[in-house]
């Protein structure tokens, strides 16, 4: 990556809409992600993300999950596909499985995750409503480098919103999928640019080590 001639080619597991996709289909559109987007690779048949991905002329495969009866089994189709793909970076886009140490060894310090919360806090699913029942008064959403834990993995980036008196479960996700948009995208430029690394489970950003994950639009330059 980066220091590499070449543009990286980028992998999207998806399983739904696909909001983040597009996200990331428009910053490669107008270059701010010098990459190419290899393919799109759904673990579920008929979800938008696939006509997303269609749309905008990108390889749109199903490797579906539920018929293989383990996870090993899907893995190894998954890893079937990215190889005839040859992704540098391998990008999870509201893709709702965990996957292996085995198979995250295969792309190591080069598949990322988004999550709707601040991790570690609310890992897994309902995250807004938990959030609201809990009663934060901040919620946001945060990219990090994948591991074999749900939503686990060496944090790069958070974005917070305020948690409003008049929230429900679909304003608040509204507010949070929009900073995903912003973050996501950031996230993948900077890991194709070489600007984020992952070096023995930790983060460098700028080539220093992270103490904290990056707040969204309190970073620091490093140019
Ligand atoms: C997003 O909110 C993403 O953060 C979440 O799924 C949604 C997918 O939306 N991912 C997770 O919960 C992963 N644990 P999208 O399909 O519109 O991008």
């Amino acid at each position: 990556m980066a220091e590499q001639a070449s543009v990286n080619r980028i992998a999207v597991l998806v399983s739904g809409g696909g909001s983040n996709l597009q996200s990331i289909i428009d910053k490669v559109h107008e270059s701010d992600i010098a990459a190419e987007i290899c393919c799109v690779i759904s673990n579920r048949k008929e979800v938008y993300a696939l006509e997303r991905a269609r749309k905008a002329n990108i390889s749109a495969v199903v490797v579906e999950s539920r018929i293989y009866a383990e996870r090993s089994l899907f893995e190894q189709a998954l890893l079937g596909e990215l190889k005839k793909q040859q992704p540098d970076i391998i990008v999870m886009a509201g893709f709702m499985r965990v996957l292996s140490a085995e198979f995250i060894a295969h792309y190591s310090g080069r598949i990322l995750n988004i999550h709707p919360s601040l991790l570690p806090d609310f890992t897994g699913l309902h995250t807004h409503q938990r959030a609201l029942a809990a009663g934060r008064k901040r919620h946001g959403c945060s990219v990090h480098f994948a591991s074999a834990e749900l939503d686990g993995g060496p944090l790069i980036m958070r974005a917070e919103v305020a948690v409003l008196d008049t929230d429900n479960e679909e304003t608040l996700a509204l507010r949070v999928l929009q900073q995903e948009h912003e973050i996501y995208p950031l996230c993948i430029q900077w890991l194709c640019e070489g600007k984020i690394k992952l070096r023995n489970n930790e983060v460098f950003y700028c080539n220093e080590k992270l103490l904290e994950p990056l707040t969204w639009q309190n970073e620091i330059d490093c140019k």
